[in-house]
């Protein structure tokens, strides 16, 4: 398949999707919208990737929801297409998936990143939901995800101000699990989704799936939904060949299967 909005790439096990719109700091317009699903679909459905990385460029991941493409709809307009739905897909893929953060993540770029299971930050990294400046609000999950990751607090100031947090507030805040050097983001980030990708596929999956049920569900509730999921992972080869391998002292070769 054919982009013209974002680069796809492939290293081993790894997807790598670039937000390719520099003209316009990687604004999501409604073609990159199409282009990052249907890529990310993708990749979930070949059984040859075990990570996806989703990255932008080093000034910006994104600096938002294209503001010039929102501007002149009206209400109707953006009711009847059901503006940003779409984005929710995004949010079932079953294979992990990493935000790689340099530059500008901003409004529709703080919830793309907010969207995938893990944030590494840049150095350089900055965070925000301006959307009250233009006189709306997030529209892709920014006031329920922010949310959870930093609580109600700093949340409700983001969202109120539009200021913006450095690389340094958000991990100290846990919307970010590491800060790197920018210049060694890229290198990190295919780092740490090829350790992911070497796990089991599948299991990868589950323990996935079992964390996000943690934002979906009471505590006893999700406690019995891991619970479950683990002895399921019994049913796998991935389990046989990973303990069978610690056992042995040896490097386990997963089937993903
Ligand atoms: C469309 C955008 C854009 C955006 C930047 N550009 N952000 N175009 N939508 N979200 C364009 C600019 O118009 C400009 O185009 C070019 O990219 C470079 O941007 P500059 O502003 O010149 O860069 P700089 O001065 O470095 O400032 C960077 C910035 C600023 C601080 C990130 O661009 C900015 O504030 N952008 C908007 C951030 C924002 O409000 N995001 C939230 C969007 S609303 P030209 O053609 O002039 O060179 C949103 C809502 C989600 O995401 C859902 C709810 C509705």
């Amino acid at each position: 398949t054919s982009y013209e909005t974002i680069l796809i790439d492939r290293k081993d096990r790894v997807g790598v999707i670039t937000l390719n719109r520099p003209e316009a700091l990687n604004a999501l317009n409604l073609q990159v919208m199409h282009e990052v699903i249907a890529a990310a679909t993708e990749f979930d459905r070949d059984p040859g990737i075990g990570c996806i990385v989703l990255t932008g460029s080093a000034k910006a991941f994104a600096a938002g929801a294209d503001i010039k493409e929102m501007q002149p709809n009206s209400y109707m307009d953006v009711y009847l297409a059901d503006w940003f739905t779409a984005w929710d897909r995004l949010a079932e893929i079953r294979t992990p998936t990493i935000a790689a953060v340099s530059g500008y993540a901003l409004g529709g770029g703080c919830e793309l990143a907010m969207i995938c299971d893990i944030i590494l930050a840049a150095d350089t990294a900055k965070f925000g939901q301006p959307e009250i400046k233009l006189g709306v609000i997030p529209g892709i999950g920014g006031s329920q995800r922010l949310t959870r990751a930093v609580g109600k607090a700093k949340a409700m100031e983001l969202c109120l101000t539009g200021r913006m947090m450095d690389a340094a507030e958000a991990e100290r805040a846990g919307l970010v699990s590491r800060i790197v050097p920018a210049a060694d983001l890229a290198d990190e980030a295919i780092s740490v989704a090829t350790t992911i990708a070497g796990m089991s596929l599948p299991i990868a999956m589950m323990a996935k799936e079992s964390v996000n049920r943690a934002f979906e569900t009471t505590l006893a509730e999700g406690v019995r939904f891991e619970r479950r999921v683990f002895h399921a992972t019994f049913a796998t080869a991935d389990q046989k060949e990973g303990m069978a391998a610690f056992v042995e002292k040896r490097k386990p070769t997963f089937e993903h299967r």
